[in-house]
């Protein structure tokens, strides 16, 4: 796919990392992360680094958050101090509980806790290292580590973040496009997609778009989840070993 313009120029000519528009970053994936958890997994985009950990299905504490009928999942996200070049301030933020919150109901559409009344199971998601589109690693890395939890997922979930840069649509945004000024900047559109149904779980928009290059980006991200879903696969078929693409 090429520059992709409703009309006038796009001053965005090039990418800075010199990628094609609907090319994604360099990608490494690995199941097995931490060995006493139940499902661990590292998802890296460029300099994107996520890890996830899931704990469970357990008895849940504190005990008036029971749900007798099924299991309950809680999941949380937080980038690590040193993530950034200005050092994240440990503890709660605003961003980490709605990143959690957003990446929770993307799952709910494919988790299944029926089996599992009173019950949670724990995804802890972290950042060690990030150039934006660390909630979109941390949606992948977390798909990987609760199949390798044996949670019971109707289908995978694979995630991307494409955006516009003035009017060139782009696929997985890094840091530097995040900030693109020029012209009408940079939207930037995060998204996750279930893996058969090709169902969309979490849509984010963060900028200005027409309806037709949304619609643009969302069939370039399809494209692009289907490459990450057939990763997270072989990472999940050989435990231990990095996976590139
Ligand atoms: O990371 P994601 O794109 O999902 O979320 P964001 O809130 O749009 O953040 C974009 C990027 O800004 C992050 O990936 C980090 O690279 C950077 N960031 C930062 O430098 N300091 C923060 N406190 C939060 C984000």
């Amino acid at each position: 796919m090429g520059t992709k313009k409703l009309s006038g120029e796009s001053s965005y000519t090039k990418r800075y990392d010199g990628r094609k528009f609907d090319e994604l970053r360099p990608i490494i994936a690995k199941v097995g992360i931490v060995p006493s958890a139940d499902g661990s997994a590292m998802y890296q985009s460029g300099k994107t680094r996520a890890i996830a950990v899931v704990r469970g299905p357990r008895l849940l504490h504190p005990k008036h958050l029971e749900n007798p009928r099924k299991g309950i999942m809680r999941v949380t996200y937080q980038m690590m101090a040193f993530s950034v070049w200005d050092r994240i301030k440990p503890g709660k933020s605003r961003r980490g509980q709605e990143i959690g919150k957003v990446s929770e109901w993307a799952f709910n559409e494919v988790v299944d806790l029926d089996a599992f009344p009173n019950s949670v199971v724990d995804l802890i998601i972290q950042i060690p290292q990030a150039d934006a589109g660390t909630r979109v690693a941390g949606i992948n890395a977390a798909a990987m580590a609760l199949a390798q939890a044996g949670i019971p997922m109707s289908e995978m979930i694979s995630a991307v973040a494409s955006g516009k840069m003035d009017r060139t649509l782009v696929v997985d945004v890094d840091k530097e496009e995040e900030d693109y000024e020029d012209g009408e900047g940079a939207t930037d559109v995060p998204l996750a997609i279930t893996s058969r149904s090709k169902k969309i779980t979490l849509l984010q928009l963060d900028g200005k778009i027409s309806v037709p290059e949304l619609r643009d980006i969302i069939s370039m991200s399809k494209k692009a989840c289907e490459k990450i879903n057939a990763i997270q696969m072989k990472a999940l078929k050989e435990p231990g070993k990095e996976i590139k693409g």
